[in-house]
């Protein structure tokens, strides 16, 4: 089936963009697949990019960072790096005060996907903290 602009959007489509609409920050926790943004999570986004005339409700201003951990040495440097290009296009406000590049992720969660590694915990509790101001725009 076909789904396009004169056809409407799917359901699942909608919610998110009104779910981003609603939030005052949206943080983009990426995974990496051979290197840039794995096809899956562009895909989410070029869905709720149209039609471009709620690119304004959806995407403009709003404050918007990057996160990621991998299994690899460059804990989604290289895919957060792919995604300034879509975020800079879609006018979003991205946040450049910190970086959290979670490498060797295996060692920093157990086996029930918990974050274990305390200096990390504390890394992206200053890393929030300095997002969430950033977004609620005392920065
Ligand atoms: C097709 C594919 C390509 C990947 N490429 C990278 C990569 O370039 N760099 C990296 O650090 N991890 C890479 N990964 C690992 C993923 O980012 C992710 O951490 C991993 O797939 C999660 O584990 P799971 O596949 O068991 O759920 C890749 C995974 C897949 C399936």
């Amino acid at each position: 089936m076909i789904v396009g602009e004169k056809e409407g959007t799917p359901e699942a489509v909608d919610a998110l963009k009104d779910r981003i609409a609603a939030c005052d920050g949206l943080l983009l926790v990426t995974p990496e697949y051979n290197n840039p943004i794995p096809g899956i999570s562009k895909n989410a986004i070029d869905w709720i990019s149209r039609p471009p005339q709620d690119q304004l409700r959806v995407f403009h201003h709003r404050s918007v960072r990057l996160i990621g951990a991998t299994p690899g040495y460059f804990g989604t440097a290289f895919s957060q790096t792919a995604w300034l290009p879509v975020l800079r296009l879609l006018k979003l406000r991205v946040w450049f005060g910190d970086l959290l590049w979670v490498s060797r992720a295996m060692k920093v969660f157990d086996a029930d996907g918990n974050l274990a590694d305390e200096k990390i915990r504390k890394r992206l509790g200053q890393y929030l903290e300095g997002f969430a101001e950033f977004a609620g725009g005392s920065e």
